[in-house]
């Protein structure tokens, strides 16, 4: 008989085992500060309500928000009724004064807006029950651009300093910080910013978790077409020189996430708005949606250490099942934990190898090399066994053996030849298996 206190369920539910997939993204988030940029396209949109509702989640998680958004085509709009148009000189706009007049308008009424979405709490909606203090004003100093190439940019102006103190007092408050793209100067002048370049100079100034460009264009791909999941800090500017192709946007939003990330911000992500749910998949999923811009590399090739081994199990858990690979105890790992490697990939061990030494023999034996099923075929595999073998061979070995029963030919292909049980290191021999009745293949270095 089942028992009465055991729920019954499907284990495999999709629903919960998304749950679950995110909790520790939850936990690792609350109290982080994520800086949130978007231009006012984002306001003029159909999915403006959801996207306000997944901002409302956050925040209700415990991530200090702080919105930076833009208002070109508020801007642009208000100017065509006057007959006029914002002017640009290598990408930088010049804000006259007619233009100001408009900037002041339209970040006006965009910021009421705002602030009215984040106010709902309608009952039946996603934001019943909750209140969300909104907190704006003179957070940004800002200086004139000035005369660039002799022409004048007038009210176009670069930040000069943010007021890092009354901004974490207000994210402290529990208020969710609204950053228009307007600064004062000490003579109370306005100048009218670039959104990017403000988000970035609020994320530095805050040391920030995250900076999230949600962007109008749709994902960044790779030269391949496959989507273009993440890029180092020092590759951002070769990028951008080599794909004329880029959206300005997506350029623009790239350079002020290398900044960023050079000034200490943790992570950049740049995520296209339009797909529904973008934010929420790139925050709370280990593989996101976005393109992620980061100084050290997404997924690193280490040492494991204790704290992997629970990982480790997991990953080597079905394929131990399946009789891939022979079954590890817990205790047999952490004695010899030092013999493995993990590719990490944003704090999972996504893949392992370990290298067990015969130094008597000039031998090195190549174990447990395990991809995830939802990470193979992208060179993983080949990448752990070319380290093993830097490994090995670094430490004189000759030859590195390797005992497999399904997976000969991933080996053969990758220089390995059939060999005999007597090739093994004797100490290696007494602890065969004649019941699992492994293949030897050797590999010479
Ligand atoms: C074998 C394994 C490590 C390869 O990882 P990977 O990151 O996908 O490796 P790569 O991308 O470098 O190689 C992928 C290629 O290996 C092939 N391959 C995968 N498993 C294979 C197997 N059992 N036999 C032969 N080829 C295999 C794939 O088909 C693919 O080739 P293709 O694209 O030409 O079809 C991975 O499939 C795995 O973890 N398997 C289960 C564990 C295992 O068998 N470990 C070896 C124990 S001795």
């Amino acid at each position: 008989m089942s028992d009465p206190n055991t729920p019954a369920g499907d284990p495999m539910d999709p629903f919960v085992a998304w749950v679950r997939q995110a909790t520790p993204y939850v936990h690792a988030h609350r109290g982080r500060t994520f800086v949130i940029a978007f231009g006012g396209e984002a306001l003029a949109s159909v999915g403006l309500p959801t996207l306000v509702h997944d901002i409302a989640l956050l925040h209700g998680l415990g991530i200090r928000l702080v919105l930076v958004h833009g208002a070109r085509p508020q801007i642009e709009e208000r100017l065509a009724r006057r007959g006029a148009a914002i002017r640009y000189v290598n990408d930088l706009r010049i804000t006259d004064d007619e233009a100001l007049a408009c900037v002041k308008e339209a970040v006006g009424v965009v910021r009421v807006e705002i602030e009215a979405l984040l106010s709902q709490g309608l009952a039946n909606s996603p934001m019943a029950g909750v209140r969300i203090p909104v907190a704006s004003g003179n957070f940004v100093t800002a200086r004139p651009l000035g005369v660039i190439d002799g022409i004048d940019h007038r009210h176009t102006g670069a930040v000069r300093r943010i007021d890092r103190r009354s901004l974490k007092q207000r994210l402290d408050d529990g208020a969710v910080a609204l950053m228009p793209p307007l600064g004062y100067s000490p003579t109370g002048e306005v100048f009218n910013l670039s959104t990017a370049d403000l988000a970035a100079s609020a994320a530095v100034a805050l040391d920030a978790d995250k900076l999230i460009f949600l962007t109008e264009t749709p994902g960044l791909l790779d030269p391949e077409g496959q989507p273009l999941s993440s890029l180092l800090t020092q590759e951002v500017a070769g990028l951008i020189e080599s794909r004329p192709d880029l959206p300005q946007e997506v350029g623009v939003c790239l350079k002020a996430a290398a900044l960023a990330c050079r000034g200490g911000v943790r992570r950049a992500h740049l995520i296209p708005r339009r797909i529904d749910g973008a934010l929420l998949r790139e925050i709370f999923t280990r593989d996101g949606i976005g393109t992620l811009v980061s100084r050290t590399p997404f997924e690193d090739l280490r040492p494991a250490q204790v704290e992997d081994i629970a990982g480790i199990q997991e990953l080597l858990r079905p394929m131990e099942e399946a009789g891939i690979l022979v079954p590890r105890p817990r205790e047999r790992l952490e004695t010899e934990i030092d013999r493995f490697f993990v590719l990490e990939r944003d704090g999972t061990a996504i893949a392992c190898a370990a290298l067990y030494p015969y130094p008597a023999d000039a031998m090195g034996e190549l174990a447990c090399v395990a991809v995830h099923p939802d990470y193979r075929r992208k060179h993983r595999g080949e990448k752990l066994l070319r380290h093993i073998e830097t490994l090995a061979r670094n430490q004189g070995f000759k030859r590195l053996f390797v005992l497999t029963t399904q997976t000969a030919h991933w080996f053969r292909e990758r220089g390995f030849e059939p060999g005999r049980l007597t090739d093994l290191p004797m100490e290696k021999r007494a602890l065969y298996n004649s019941r699992r009745n492994s293949q030897v293949y050797i590999k010479p270095l």
